[in-house]
């Protein structure tokens, strides 16, 4: 029995109000979208009724490496919109178009976005942006280079962002997992080992792995609610913030099997930093980051910075790094 509200006419189908609560929901823009992250993001956003624009580029319509993606981008009703972050034209008028704005642009290009935040200017009816972060908090690290300089590359882009007076929010979603977890952080790796484990450090540094699928869920969560407006969102999940020791013994449980624990204290790291070539250099210090500094975790995520998604969004069941390891054993 209802007890409040107004009766809906039967007049009133599914489909009317699907539109309507559609209609409600911000235009979404992803830029870069075929990227490896940028698809996760595309998805989340169309699959939760997001009206949604990929930017892509023609060429991405007939490499074999992207045409696929674009081929599920349509099967999910995206409106792709050709162009790139260097044809201020094309930019500008798929901007024109949309709410919010998400980019997911590589790394190499992350300081050209400033072309982004000047387009969103220009067209001056954007309610939210999201520049390509999805990794630590780049306002509380303490990197070396390489990864020293891609973090202040991103330091920047958000001063530009607050400077211009645009809305925004920051996703830190820490180690993507099929990237960082699939091997256990091992470089070079393609599954977990079996063996011997090399451990950045002591192991004690909490890290978090989030699938990207929930990372896009959570990103496209936060593009509408007014508690992620100019706020970092952390995608730090209780069940995904492991030590390096506690993953180690969580894989060893799972396969039956203690391995060879090999820990590479902090000056070695920094030497292999040194040696590596392009881009294993970035990868170790980023591990360097994370795995010896704890930057992922050692700080408070105070209310007047940011927010945790999964302690924002109780509704969403993500993958936990218990889940997501079962698929390798
Ligand atoms: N937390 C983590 O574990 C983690 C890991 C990796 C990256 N990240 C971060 O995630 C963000 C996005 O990086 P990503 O790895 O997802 O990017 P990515 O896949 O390396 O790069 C984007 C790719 O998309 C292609 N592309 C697709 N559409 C494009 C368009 N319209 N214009 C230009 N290029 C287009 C580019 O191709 P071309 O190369 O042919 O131009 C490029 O290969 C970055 O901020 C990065 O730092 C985080």
């Amino acid at each position: 029995m209802r007890l409040s509200g107004k009766k809906r006419p039967a007049s009133e189908s599914f489909d009317t109000r699907k539109k309507a609560r559609m209609e409600k929901m911000s235009r979404v823009l992803v830029i870069e979208a075929t990227g490896y992250i940028g698809k996760f993001v595309v998805a989340a956003s169309a699959k939760s009724g997001h009206p949604t624009f990929a930017l892509v580029r023609e060429s991405d319509l007939s490499n074999p490496a992207t045409a696929g993606i674009v081929e599920v981008f349509k099967s999910l009703g995206v409106n792709l919109v050709h162009g790139d972050i260097y044809n201020h034209e094309n930019l500008l008028s798929a901007i024109k178009q949309v709410d919010v704005v998400i980019s997911a642009v590589e790394q190499a290009r992350l300081a050209d976005q400033d072309r982004i935040v000047a387009a969103i200017k220009a067209a001056g009816n954007i309610k939210r942006f999201l520049p390509s972060e999805f990794g630590n908090d780049v306002d509380r690290v303490h990197a070396v280079e390489p990864a020293k300089s891609t973090f202040a590359i991103k330091a920047k882009i958000r001063r530009l962002v607050e400077a211009e007076g645009i809305p925004y929010t920051y996703v830190s979603s820490n180690f993507f997992a099929g990237y960082f977890l699939r091997t256990l952080s091992q470089p070079g790796a393609t599954a977990p080992p079996r063996d011997k484990v090399f451990i950045f450090g002591d192991g004690n540094a909490r890290a978090v792995f989030n699938k990207e699928d929930d990372i896009g869920t959570y990103t496209i969560k936060a593009v509408d609610d007014p508690r992620t407006l100019n706020k970092i969102l952390y995608i730090r999940p209780p069940a995904n913030t492991y030590s390096f020791n506690d993953l180690v013994s969580l894989w060893e449980r799972k396969i039956g099997k203690t391995l060879e624990r090999v820990y590479v204290p902090e000056e070695q790291v920094l030497k292999n930093i040194q040696e590596a070539a392009v881009p294993l250099n970035e990868i170790l210090s980023i591990s360097h980051s994370v795995f010896v500094k704890g930057d992922h975790t050692n700080f408070e995520i105070e209310p007047s910075f940011g927010v945790e998604a999964s302690e924002l969004y109780p509704n969403v069941k993500y993958t936990t790094v218990d889940q997501y390891l079962d698929q390798f054993v």
